[in-house]
C-alpha cells in the first residue's frame, strides 16, 4: 500500500490535469445537441482504462453509452462494482460563472467547472486509485469492476434494464459509489440513506392563442393563474404535501437517528448563512437536517408562462407550464405517487383548461445496511486517508440506480462522498477541492486493501 500511496502523491498534478481534460468536455446528457460531446466523455473514460492496460467496453444504449471495465479476477476475494457518471447538468445561468463552465480553472485549491464534483472528479478518484495499484504493485488485491454511465442526470432509464440483463457480468459483493458529500470540510462521512425523486412537467392550455388581457380577462381561465392555483394546492403552509396517500408509506425517522443528527456539529444560523437566506421554511416539528435528509418535499424546478421580455405586456397567455418534483423517502413508491398526483390535478382542473402531465423520471429512496463488514472496511479506508473517522449521515439528493444494484445484484452499497455541500452542484461555479480529490483517491486505493481482508461469503445484516 505504501508504494500505491506514493504513486498517488507523486502523480497529484497529473491526476488534476487529467480531471481538467475530462471537465473540458461538455457532456450535458439532457441536451440532444450535446450528444456527440457526451459520447466523447464516455470514450475519454474508456481511454483511461485502456491506458492502464484494461480492456474497456463502450456499450451503446438507447441513449448515452455505458463504459465498462474490470481488473482481473482474484480468487476467493470479494468483488467490488464501482459506479459513477460522466454526464453533467446544464450549466445555465452562464453569466453567473466566474470562469466558463467548461474551462476548468483552479482558484484557492478548488477546481471550478460543471461536473467537477458531480460526478467527474469523484468518479475519477476510483479510476486513479485503480491506476495507482496497477502502476505501482502491478495488480489489485481484489477484483474491481467499473460501470460508468452517461445518463444519471436524466434518470438512468437505460442503465436500469442493463443491470437486470447483466447480473452475471456485474456480480459483486459490494457496490461503491462516490457521488455525494462529506458532512463538512474536515468531517468525512458515509451516507446510509438517500432521498428518491418523482419529477414531472405539467402543461396547461387555455385559449387557442394569446389574448388581450383587457378584452378577454375575467371571462376565461388564464392558464398561468390556473397553474399557480394548482401548484399552491399541492402543499399546505407547513410544507405538507396534499396528494392523498402521500405519507402512507413514509418510514419515520428513528429516535436514534434524531439523536445522532442533533449531535452533529453546526448551527441552523450557519446553514442559513451558507445558502444566503435570512429565514427558513419546512415541515413543522423537524430540524433543517431532518427536513433535508429524511422528509419528503415538493419543489417547483421551473415555471414558464406569459411575457418574459423587457417592459410590461398586457397579455392573457394561452399556455403555462411547470417542472416540479417531489423528493421521496423510503418506502414511498414513485408510481403510486404519480397516480395520486394525476387524480389530484384532474379533480381540480378549472373549466376551459386542458392538462398534460409528463412523468419525467422517478426513483425510490435508499437505505443501506449499517451493520456490514464492507461499511467497516470503508470507515477504516476513509480514516486512513482523511485522518478522521467518518460520521454516518443521510443526504437529500437522489441516485436512481442504487436500489436496482441492491435488488438485482444482492450487493451491499457503499455511498462514499468526497464532495462538500458548498460545491455548487447543479449551480453556477461548481467546484471540487483538489485536496478532497487527492484524499478521495487515497481512500479509494486503501479501500481495495481493506476489502481484500474480508471473506466474499460474509453477509451484511440488513437493518
Ligand atoms: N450526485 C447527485 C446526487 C446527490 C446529490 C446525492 C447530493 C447526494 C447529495 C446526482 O448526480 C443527482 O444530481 N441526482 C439527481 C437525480 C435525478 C436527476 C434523477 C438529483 O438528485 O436531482
Ligand atoms: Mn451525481
Ligand atoms: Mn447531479
Amino acid at each position: 500500500m505504501d508504494s500505491v500511496s506514493s504513486y498517488i502523491e507523486s502523480n497529484r498534478d497529473q491526476f488534476a490535469a487529467d480531471l481538467a481534460e475530462l471537465l473540458r468536455i461538455p457532456s450535458i446528457s439532457a441536451q440532444a445537441e450535446k450528444n456527440a460531446e457526451t459520447r466523447r466523455a464516455g470514450e475519454w473514460v474508456a481511454s483511461q482504462f485502456k491506458n492502464m492496460g484494461l480492456k474497456p467496453e463502450v456499450i451503446p444504449t438507447k441513449g448515452h453509452p455505458l463504459v465498462y471495465a474490470e481488473t482481473p479476477a482474484v480468487p476467493s476475494k470479494p468483488v467490488v462494482l464501482c459506479y459513477g457518471h460522466y454526464d453533467v447538468q446544464p450549466p445555465e445561468p452562464l453569466d453567473e460563472w466566474i470562469s466558463p463552465p467548461f474551462e476548468p480553472t483552479v482558484r484557492d485549491g478548488n477546481i471550478f467547472a460543471r461536473g467537477a464534483t458531480d460526478d467527474k472528479g469523484q468518479m475519477l478518484t476510483h479510476v486513479k486509485g485503480v491506476e495507482a495499484w496497477i502502476k505501482s504493485v502491478g495488480k489489485l488485491p481484489i477484483q474491481v469492476k467499473f460501470l460508468i454511465e452517461g445518463e444519471e442526470e436524466v434518470g438512468s432509464q437505460n442503465l436500469e434494464p442493463y443491470v437486470g440483463q447483466n447480473r452475471e457480468k456485474l456480480a459483486c459483493n459490494a457496490v461503491v459509489i462516490s457521488d455525494c458529500s462529506q458532512f463538512a470540510p474536515g468531517i468525512p462521512a458515509i451516507t446510509y440513506g438517500l432521498r428518491g425523486i418523482a419529477y414531472y412537467e405539467l402543461k396547461l392550455r387555455g385559449p387557442k392563442q394569446d389574448l388581450h388581457s383587457g378584452t378577454f380577462g375575467g371571462a376565461i381561465t388564464n392558464p398561468a393563474n390556473a397553474l399557480t392555483t394548482l401548484l399552491a394546492a399541492l402543499r399546505d403552509k407547513d410544507g405538507r404535501v396534499q396528494v392523498p396517500g402521500f405519507y402512507d408509506e413514509v418510514v419515520p425517522l428513528t429516535d436514534r437517528e434524531r439523536e445522532e443528527y442533533r449531535k452533529l456539529p453546526g448551527t441552523e444560523a450557519e446553514f442559513m448563512q451558507s445558502v444566503g437566506v435570512t429565514g427558513m421554511f419546512g415541515e413543522a416539528g423537524y430540524s433543517a437536517i431532518e427536513r433535508r435528509w429524511a422528509r419528503p418535499t415538493f419543489d417547483i424546478n421551473g415555471l414558464t408562462s406569459g411575457y418574459q421580455g423587457e417592459g410590461a405586456k398586457t397579455v392573457l397567455p394561452a399556455k403555462a407550464s411547470a417542472k416540479f418534483s417531489f423528493r421521496l423517502v423510503p418506502n414511498q413508491d414513485p408510481t403510486k405517487i404519480t397516480n395520486g398526483l394525476r387524480k389530484f390535478l384532474e379533480e381540480r382542473l378549472p373549466p376551459g383548461i386542458q392538462m398534460e402531465l409528463v412523468d419525467h423520471h422517478g426513483a425510490p429512496g435508499v437505505m443501506v445496511a449499517l451493520e456490514s463488514p464492507y461499511m467497516a472496511a470503508a470507515a477504516a479506508a476513509i480514516e486512513s486517508a482523511f485522518g478522521r473517522a467518518p460520521v454516518m449521515i443521510r443526504e437529500g439528493g437522489s441516485i436512481p440506480i442504487v436500489n436496482t444494484f441492491a435488488d438485482e445484484l444482492g450487493a451491499d452499497v457503499l455511498l462514499l462522498g468526497w464532495g462538500q455541500n458548498d460545491d455548487n452542484t447543479h449551480s453556477p461555479n461548481e467546484k471540487f477541492s483538489l485536496d478532497d480529490y487527492h484524499r478521495g483517491t487515497l481512500a479509494s486505493a486503501a479501500l481495495w486493501e481493506q476489502i481484500a481482508k474480508l471473506s466474499p461469503t460474509e453477509k451484511s445484516k440488513k437493518k
